[in-house]
Order: C-alpha cells, then sequence, then structure tokens
C-alpha cells in the first residue's frame, strides 16, 4: 500500500489506540450489517420476485425465534458500543491528578498557550513526552475548537467558561493542531504545532526561554496593581474574603447554597462579582469586566491557586505599579480604576 495513505492519523497519546479500537468496531459493525442488508435485499428481490398476475403471497402469522434474534443481537451489540463508548469518553474527560496544566486562549485566529511556568506561545505547544498534560481552555471572542489529530483529542474552547481536555503523549515529533470549529474567515489558518519533547530536553527548552515569570508571580503583581489586596486582606479581616487557602474549597454563599471554587468560579467572581456572594460579605466588589483580558484572568487564578499551595506566600499589600508590568503592555487601562478604588 501506498506509504502516505494513512486510514487514520498517527497514534501518539495512550487514549489514541483506545479512540481507535472503538472507532473500528464501529465500523466493522456497521460495514457488516450494511453488506448483510444490502445482499438480502438483492437477494430477496430476485428470489421472491413476483412471477405472474395471480400469484399471491402466503399468510406469515409467526416467525417468533427469527424475530428475538433479530432484536437481541443487535441490542447486544449496540449495548457494548454504549459501555466501551461511555468507559473511553470518561477516561478521556477525566485527567490524572499529577496532570500538568497548560492554559489555551483560542481568539480570531490564533491560539495562544501558557505554562505554568511563564513561557507564552502563539500556535505551538511544546509538551514533555509520557507526562499527562490537562489544558484548560477558553476563547477570546467566538467558539473555537481544540483539535489534535495524533492525539484524538478534540474539544470546543468557548467564550465565557474554562473547558478541559487532557492527553498523554507516547512519541516524541511534530503534531498538527487545527482549530475544528469555524470560527470565521481566516478559520482554516488557525492551525499550529504541538512538539512532543524527551522530558530532558523539554526542561532545557523551559529554562531557556524569554526569562518569563510564572504565571502566579505575574498574576500576583496584577492583584497589586489592581488593588485587590486593599479588600481582600490577609493580616485582617476585610471587606471582602481572604483568599488564601481557598482555591480547591467550597464556598458557602449568602443563599446558603455551596459552590466549589475552581477556575470558572474565581473567573464569574472577578467578571461579575455579584453573581455569588460569599456568606457574611456584601456586594461591594466592582466588576473587572475589560479590564483585565482572558490572559489576565488565567494569571490571578494561578495567583490565587498559588495562595493555597503555599500558606507561606501571604498575599501582597499595595504597592507601585511594579516594573514588570509595564512590558506586559496588557494592562493601561485599569489604572483609573485602580485609583477609584482606594475611595469607594
Ligand atoms: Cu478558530 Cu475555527
Amino acid at each position: 500500500m501506498n506509504p502516505q495513505f494513512q486510514l487514520l492519523p498517527e497514534q501518539a497519546s495512550t487514549t489514541a489506540v483506545h479512540v481507535d479500537h472503538l472507532s473500528i468496531y464501529l465500523m466493522v459493525v456497521a460495514m457488516f450489517f450494511s453488506t448483510l442488508i444490502f445482499a438480502l435485499i438483492f437477494v430477496f428481490a430476485i428470489k421472491y420476485r413476483r412471477r405472474s398476475e395471480h400469484e399471491r403471497t402466503t399468510e406469515i402469522t409467526r416467525a417468533l425465534p427469527l424475530e428475538i434474534t433479530w432484536t437481541v443481537v443487535p441490542f447486544l451489540l449496540m449495548m457494548v458500543m454504549f459501555g466501551w463508548g461511555a468507559s473511553v469518553f470518561f477516561e478521556m474527560s477525566r485527567p490524572p491528578d499529577d496532570a500538568m496544566n497548560i492554559y489555551v486562549v483560542g481568539k480570531q485566529w490564533m491560539w495562544k498557550t501558557q505554562h505554568l511556568e511563564g513561557q507564552r506561545e502563539i500556535n505551538e505547544l511544546h509538551v514533555p513526552l509520557g507526562r499527562p498534560v490537562r489544558l484548560t481552555m477558553t476563547s477570546e471572542d467566538v467558539i473555537h475548537s481544540f483539535y489534535m489529530p495524533a492525539f484524538r483529542v478534540k474539544f470546543d474552547v468557548l467564550p465565557g467558561r474554562y473547558t478541559t481536555a487532557w492527553f498523554n503523549p507516547t512519541k516524541p515529533g511534530k503534531y498538527h493542531l487545527f482549530c475544528a470549529e469555524y470560527c470565521g474567515t481566516l478559520h482554516s489558518g488557525m492551525i499550529g504545532w504541538i512538539y512532543v519533547m524527551e522530558p530532558a530536553e523539554y526542561e532545557r527548552w523551559l529554562a531557556g526561554g524569554t526569562g518569563a515569570e510564572s504565571l502566579a508571580s505575574n498574576g500576583q503583581k496584577l492583584f497589586e496593581y489592581l488593588a485587590c489586596a486593599n479588600c481582600h486582606r490577609t493580616d485582617k479581616p476585610g471587606r471582602c474574603p481572604n483568599l488564601t487557602g481557598l482555591f480547591g474549597t467550597p464556598v458557602t454563599l449568602t443563599t446558603g447554597q455551596k459552590v466549589m471554587a475552581d477556575e470558572s468560579y474565581i473567573r464569574e467572581s472577578i467578571l461579575h462579582p455579584g453573581a455569588k456572594i460569599v456568606a457574611g460579605y456584601q456586594d461591594i466588589m466592582p466588576t473587572f469586566q475589560g479590564l483585565v483580558s482572558e490572559e489576565d484572568l488565567l494569571q490571578l487564578i494561578e495567583y490565587i491557586k498559588s495562595l493555597s499551595k503555599q500558606p507561606s506566600m501571604a498575599a501582597p499589600t499595595l504597592g507601585a505599579l511594579p516594573p514588570g508590568l509595564q512590558k506586559r503592555g496588557t494592562t493601561a487601562g485599569p489604572a483609573p480604576r485602580a485609583q477609584q478604588k482606594k475611595n469607594p
């Protein structure tokens, strides 16, 4: 066979082989029954054709064993599809606990990826071999879909919420990245590459970056710059909840309802502070919609996460704009708001 011709893309992740086995099963079942049904139609059309004007069909009253067979056999075949499909689906939708987190922001028409260590990439993603990677994804504008055929990962990327997908690469190499949801004129150009590297090589790549600071530390600067620490205090009871140790814990709201403090909750609380008010607090926080970009939000979330991981990393007090932020060029807007927040 022509080596260029491939029925399925290369298998380069742990789940790829499971997805392929399932789709081969689906294809075999569909092809077997399509062939059988068409062959029977053909055979019966000839065998039982009407031979004369006066021919009458004999009346068939019952063929119970036959009816049971053609009900039970397809039922069992489809229950296999259901059970097998569900198990592959669960595998694909539950990232392992030790997965490394990478953030993905889609926008017309590019993919922006960010590593926790601070490296940012555009239309590229470098990952180490043999380590599960969890993608936390959002969009700045319309719906996109993050599609890496070799890893059998295709997941919608939606504005206004986080979706997650994961994969564990099994082969070093360079793999296609596509956008699989029509998102405007240059949708077909919203493509890129995934580089799977040997772990040591990946460490070198990570270290040899632009000296970028970690997402959490950029988030901390942003937290100071936006004057969040004015109300979210750690040293004494503030007007807003203390964020230390918050991430990943349940929060009781004024309605008595309990919600999990995850990425989506924190995102919503920054953009729509009034949506979920923590019990014992008032609806006084202004919205930061329009002041922070999706990437800023991810940094703030990482900072709030870091407050849970390392109790020693105390929340900062309000300080002057750190020099690092001027380089970022994305936060020209918030200054007046930060001033305004000092004298509410
Ligand atoms: Cu983004 Cu299509």
